[in-house]
């Protein structure tokens, strides 16, 4: 297959790229490099052994990405390009919906024009909203999403749905990630967010490394074992391959389906600490902090869908993750940053 990853300089694009590479298939990237590094390409040219094809397009601008279009015939594109930070979602509202769905409504028009209609999506389980009825299996509701940014995947999961309705011979997969963290084995590409961290792994990490003094973590009073909140994390090596088998699933299938990649496994986030700390030999000082708004106590996945309809399922464990995260925030201290 010959894929397009709009986004795929990013953490989890990266990942995906190397397994569509790795598994022999033409991969193509499209990022304008807003939230990542060009030191991406480099890597992944070192992982994979040959030159990256690339091109630093943004999505929403309809004439370049169209040029790209021209040059290469897709079977399938992979659409991960979009704004991603919950907390800057609340005050950018403007930004993150005129960024997240321009961008995808561009994108459908170009593969329309060019007669590509198979298309994997980036979505989120933030689109459950605030529930407590777990695990959450995809003939949920879903809305009633807490923030700008979860409101965006939600409105371009309908955008999909009705652009599939529209036109029989689409064939679009909505993935409903988890909470991804990890790292490639090699330890080249990894998380590197902007700024202090907002998600919990790379929290961790940059205080082992000593780069951030301790860990917040936020609320002990949930009603779970140990009051911490849990969470299905699920290691971005499993999560590319799910983009994988999805391609591969809309290659033989037209319509639109959902699919949850997580483990279906939930994790505290004393029991994230505690494995952390065994695994890589570290130490992860931490406080109690009061609860962060928006944070439900538990969130986790039934991943039997994917497994029945794409023949995928999460295989790394808790420590591979925290070994693989370990290793990538070792070898770059600083992320992506060079100097
Ligand atoms: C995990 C747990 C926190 C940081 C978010 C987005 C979701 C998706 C994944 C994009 C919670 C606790 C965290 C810290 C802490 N992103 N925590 N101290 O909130 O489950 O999901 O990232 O799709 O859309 O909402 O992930 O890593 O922020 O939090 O105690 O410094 O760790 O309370 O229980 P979350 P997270």
């Amino acid at each position: 297959m010959t894929i397009l990853l709009t986004g795929g300089a990013g953490f989890i694009g990266s990942h995906t790229y190397v397994a569509l590479t790795q598994a022999g298939h033409e991969a193509v990237i499209v990022d304008n490099f807003y939230n990542s590094s060009q030191e991406v390409i480099s890597r992944l040219q070192t992982i994979t052994g040959k030159a990256v094809p690339y091109y630093d397009v943004d999505v929403c601008d309809h004439h370049a990405l169209d040029q790209v279009f021209q040059k290469h015939s897709f079977d399938a594109v992979i659409h991960f390009a979009g704004y991603k930070a919950v907390g800057e979602s609340v005050g950018m509202p403007i930004e993150y919906y005129r960024n997240n769905l321009d961008s995808t409504l561009t994108l459908c028009e170009v593969m329309r024009e060019r007669g590509v209609n198979r298309i994997v999506f980036s979505s989120s389980a933030t689109v459950y909203g605030m529930t407590d009825d777990m695990p959450l299996k995809e003939t949920m509701s879903s809305g009633g999403c807490t923030n700008p940014y979860g409101w965006t995947k939600y409105m371009i999961e309908q955008i999909l749905r009705d652009v599939a309705d529209a036109n029989p011979s689409w064939a679009v997969a909505l993935l409903r990630y988890f909470n991804p963290i990890g790292a490639h084995e090699s330890g080249l590409i990894g998380e590197d967010p902007v700024g202090l961290p907002n998600n919990l792994m790379p929290f961790i990490t940059q205080v082992a490394s000593g780069k951030l003094k301790e860990l917040n973590i936020f609320g002990n009073d949930y009603p779970t074992p140990d009051g911490t909140g849990i969470r299905d994390y699920i290691h971005v090596v499993d999560l590319a391959q799910g983009h994988l088998d999805a391609c591969a699933y809309l290659m033989a299938h037209t319509g639109c389906e959902v699919f949850n990649l997580g483990t279906g496994v939930g994790y505290s986030v004393l029991d994230m600490v505690h494995t952390f700390e065994r695994v890589n030999n570290v130490t992860v000082p931490f406080h109690i902090a009061p609860r962060r708004p928006g944070d439900i106590a538990r969130c986790f996945a039934d991943p039997s869908k994917a497994e029945k309809l794409l023949g995928w399922k999460a295989h790394k464990s808790l420590e591979d993750m925290c070994i693989d995260a370990w290793r990538w925030q070792s070898l770059n201290p600083n992320g992506y940053a060079t100097v």
